[in-house]
């Protein structure tokens, strides 16, 4: 049998890497996206040349990013069994500072441009009549709230109800799409806040400590596989309990 196709945003670091390092592990060819490379990943393309294909376009433009995905990148001869919308932007400031530029370009990023990339993953996957597996990375803070996250968590909070419509919607296809939602994780996305902001947020989990970047993937790969062939629909964290 061929390998089972991913598309996958957000390659070039964090958490996106490490998804891609399972699913190559795995056996799966990978299509990645992200907009600048790394050491790293031109290491992993070398280790997995064949497997690994890597689209550099930047997912704020939703139209230019369906065409250079759907259109240059994977066409309609590919079968894609997986979509998984890990790329995001985070857009930090409290309510009363709101800027509309900034917060159109985060929803582009984080909710349009996905949107859009599933439309064209479900029509692929119908083509090909793939059960395929969708799976969105959200984040705790549309779930528990933080100072400053207002606005970011309001594009999770988005996702997830297209997520939980998209299963509804296309189940009977035996498309699935689930939501991971992680908490803290040690990457560049956070890599800003101070020792006493990640103080506040580890106190708030129940076993104190960051969100194990090894963990989410476990939970990616486990919905993008057979064995949850009845998982669909769900919001599932994984963010040390986080209360
Ligand atoms: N870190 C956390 O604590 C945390 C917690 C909860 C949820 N999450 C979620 O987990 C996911 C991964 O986060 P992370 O921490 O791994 O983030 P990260 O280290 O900042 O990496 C973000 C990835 O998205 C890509 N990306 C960002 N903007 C893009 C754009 N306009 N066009 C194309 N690619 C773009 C980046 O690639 P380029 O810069 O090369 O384009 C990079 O590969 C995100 O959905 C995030 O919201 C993170």
């Amino acid at each position: 049998m061929k390998n089972k196709n991913i598309l996958l945003t957000g390659i070039s670091r964090g958490l996106g890497f490490a998804i891609a390092q399972k699913l190559l592990a795995e056996n799966y060819s990978v299509f990645g996206v992200s907009r600048k490379s790394s050491d790293k990943l031109e290491d992993l393309q070398q280790k997995y040349s064949g497997r690994l294909f890597i689209l550099h376009t930047d997912l704020a433009g939703p139209e230019e990013a369906r065409h250079a995905v759907f259109d240059e990148f994977l066409s309609l001869d590919t079968p894609l069994y997986g979509f998984v919308n890990n790329a995001a932007t985070a857009y930090d400031d409290i309510v009363t500072n709101l800027q509309i530029g900034p917060l159109e370009e985060m929803y582009r990023v984080n909710v349009f441009t996905p949107m859009l990339l599933t439309k064209y993953a479900i029509r692929n996957m119908l083509l090909h009549n793939i059960q395929g597996s969708i799976v969105h990375i959200s984040s705790v803070s549309a779930h528990t709230g933080y100072k400053g996250l207002a606005m970011y968590a309001s594009t999770k909070g988005a996702l997830e109800a297209f997520s939980k419509n998209t299963a509804r919607e296309w189940g009977a296809k035996g498309i699935r799409s689930n939501c991971v939602v992680p908490g803290f994780m040690e990457t560049d996305m956070s890599s800003e806040l101070t020792e006493e902001q990640r103080r506040k947020i580890y106190k708030r989990t129940s076993l104190k400590k960051a969100t194990e970047i090894a963990s989410v993937v476990e939970t990616v790969a486990f919905l993008l596989s057979e064995k949850s062939s009845s998982i669909t629909g769900q919001i599932i964290a994984v963010d040390s309990g986080t209360i």
